[in-house]
């Protein structure tokens, strides 16, 4: 593989680059980015370059994957027929996962080239029947029904107007049905960390989330933590000056250093977390099961 570890931050997303990835353009647009990155990446492998790192070797994306797989794991116990809504879907890793356990699940992305692969990929296991997958943003979600269970991974931090993530927040909390769960994965250190931020990217301080989530009616019932390691975010905001041979045995020794602590105190160690999952119902709403 050959990725651009090293390539100017500000190029513009379409700038030919050498490799596999693309560094943060100038201007975030994010249709025209996300789209961009899905044609790129989409259709690839598992399909993790496109919704994870990117550019960053395959065993980093996948040891993503993992811990957020782990961190998940207790909130994706679903029941038979749960309706369940996966809010800026990308290639579909969780929409098929859940429509594997029985849910009825609708997927929502803001790329067109995402929702192709979701579908081609929930076609390929087979829960196609239990999957529909819509082009939207979710500054205007409009599903048309409600759902019990409204799963978001990764996808608020992206989303940088300040209105359109309040939007997005309401838009969600409306579409959660009596009773219903919220379940959001984003990154959420708890004191202010600018250090990793990028023109498609913000780490918002927990509390903003918190703030957020209580002005669009939903409390939060549980939170927990993810990857408290903190050597990749401190790694991150050098990569690009380091020569490619370097930067990847830095990528190399800073995964074997996260992946046991991220691994055995992921979850328990909520307060150190770079990233967090919000438990969260609608205000008043009855506790989940
Ligand atoms: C980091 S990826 C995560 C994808 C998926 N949630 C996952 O975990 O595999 C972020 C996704 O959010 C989508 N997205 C970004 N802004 C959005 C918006 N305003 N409305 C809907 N989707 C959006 C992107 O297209 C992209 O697929």
């Amino acid at each position: 593989m050959n990725a651009p570890l090293n390539v100017p931050v500000n190029a513009p997303v379409n700038a030919h680059v050498n490799a596999r990835g693309a560094p943060a353009p100038e201007h975030y647009l994010p249709q025209h980015y996300w789209e961009d990155r899905a044609r790129r990446f989409a259709a690839e492998g598992s399909g993790l370059a496109a919704v994870c790192s990117y550019g960053m070797p395959e065993f980093y994306n996948r040891m993503i994957h993992y811990s957020q797989h782990l961190a998940l794991r207790p909130w994706l116990n679903i029941q038979p027929g749960t309706r369940v809504l996966d809010v800026g879907c990308g290639v579909g890793r969780w929409s098929t996962l859940l429509a594997k356990r029985g849910g009825s699940v609708t997927g929502m992305d803001l790329s067109p080239t995402m929702i192709a692969e979701a579908r081609r990929r929930a076609e390929l296991k087979n829960v196609s029947n239990r999957c529909r997958f819509l082009v939207q943003d979710l500054a205007q979600l409009d599903a048309g029904e409600t759902f019990d269970l409204i799963l978001g991974v990764t996808v608020l931090q992206h989303i940088l107007d300040p209105e359109a993530l309040r939007s997005a927040a309401q838009r969600m909390a409306s579409h959660l049905a009596p009773g219903g769960r919220m379940v959001l994965l984003e990154a959420a250190p708890v004191d202010v960390a600018q250090h990793c931020d990028t023109t498609v990217f913000r780490a918002r301080q927990r509390s903003v989330y918190l703030d957020l989530f209580a002005e669009a009616g939903v409390e939060l019932r549980a939170i927990s933590g993810v990857d408290p390691a903190p050597f990749k975010t401190w790694l991150l905001p050098h990569l690009r000056r380091l020569p490619r041979p370097l930067a990847v045995s830095a990528i190399a020794a800073v995964t074997l250093l996260s992946t046991p602590i991220d691994v055995i105190f992921g979850r328990v160690a909520v307060q150190q977390s770079w990233h967090a999952v919000f438990v969260l119902q609608r205000t008043g709403g009855a506790h989940a099961a």
